[in-house]
């Protein structure tokens, strides 16, 4: 039973405390959405540092952030995280200014000038994010004949490196969470020699957080545009029919209503390598290695058959 005042009963509470005290913890990771009340309060019943789901994946989503456009983002999904905290959070803190300064009149409270003080920042966030946007619908028509092949994908299944193994671009890969922030793109040369371009997305995850989404709906507006979807699945990881599914559910929330069944939509199931008796689970399937170049050959022939039916 989730408890409005600390999110955990007292029971859970005391075994945390146990645990924390057993074993040098020094932080507590929350997967839900706290209120700023149940995190604090259980600030102070364990004297460690918590932080709930929204909160890490803005941290992660700070360390990787690369270009401007991905720093804008993140700043921006922080700036309204952190507004809505200030809301609710900061009502014990609330007090009178005095009439003396120049911003805000008298009696404005220090709640409703730092609410001030965000809106500012957010909205200059906003303005320079329309601008990079404007810049890229440019480009993005200029570059309208070239049709442009999205990879996406549940975090961790591999799109970097498969992404790179098809352009050998080089771009950064990792086992890390949310290696690629933004998207990235590499002109390919298929075996028909038809070109397309290739881009490399955000990796999704499930849940995520509404304000994140809206924050991140550049990063994704690339798929949008896509002329072929190809979702890249974890073929080793047990939760890969899930992931599947979740991606999907963010495709459908994004406008790509039903994708799986349309016929610019491929998978390809990576890993193979770790996971070799895997089948395939449909036609419109490839069974893949980014690591060793398997099944690499017939995926990008399966894109060129995608492309020729859709221009036939
Ligand atoms: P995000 O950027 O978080 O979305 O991740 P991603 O999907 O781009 O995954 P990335 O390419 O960073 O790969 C994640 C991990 O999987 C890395 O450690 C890769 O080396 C590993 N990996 C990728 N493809 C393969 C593969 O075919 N076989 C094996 N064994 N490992 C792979």
């Amino acid at each position: 039973q989730i408890r409005p005042d600390a999110y955990f009963g007292k029971g859970v509470i005391g075994r945390f405390r146990e645990a924390a005290a057993a074993g040098g913890v020094e932080l507590l990771i929350v997967d839900a959405a706290l209120t700023p009340i149940q995190q604090r309060n259980l600030e102070k019943a364990l004297d460690l540092k918590v932080i709930d789901r929204t909160a890490l994946i803005l941290e992660i989503f700070g360390e990787r952030a690369q270009t401007r456009e991905g720093s804008l983002q993140v700043e921006l999904a922080h700036l309204t995280y952190q507004r809505s905290r200030l809301v609710r959070s900061w009502t014990h803190l609330e007090r009178q200014r005095g009439g003396a300064g120049f911003l805000g009149g008298p009696g404005e409270t220090q709640i409703e000038l730092d609410r001030r003080i965000i809106d500012e920042k957010i909205t200059k966030i906003k303005k320079a994010l329309e601008k990079i946007r404007q810049t890229r619908g440019l480009q993005r028509t200029a570059r309208k004949r070239v049709p442009v092949v999205a990879l996406v994908g549940y975090t961790n299944t591999g799109k970097s490196t498969l992404f790179n193994r098809l352009t050998r671009a080089g771009v950064f890969a990792e086992n890390l969470l949310f290696a690629t922030l933004d998207t990235t793109m590499r002109r390919l040369t298929l075996p028909s020699g038809r070109e397309v371009i290739l881009s490399d997305t955000v990796g999704f995850i499930s849940d995520l957080p509404h304000e994140l989404v809206m924050a991140f709906r550049a990063t994704l507006e690339e798929v949008l545009e896509a002329d072929v979807v190809v979702q890249v699945l974890d073929a080793a990881n047990p939760g890969c029919k899930q992931q599947r599914r979740d991606v999907l559910t963010v495709l459908a929330g994004l406008g790509l209503d039903k994708i799986e069944h349309q016929p610019n939509y491929l998978e390809v199931y990576n890993k193979i390598d770790l996971a070799p008796s895997f089948a395939a689970p449909s036609a419109n399937a490839v069974k893949a290695s980014a690591l060793t170049g398997e099944g690499c050959k017939e995926l990008l022939r399966k894109l060129d058959d995608v492309l020729a039916a859709g221009s036939a």
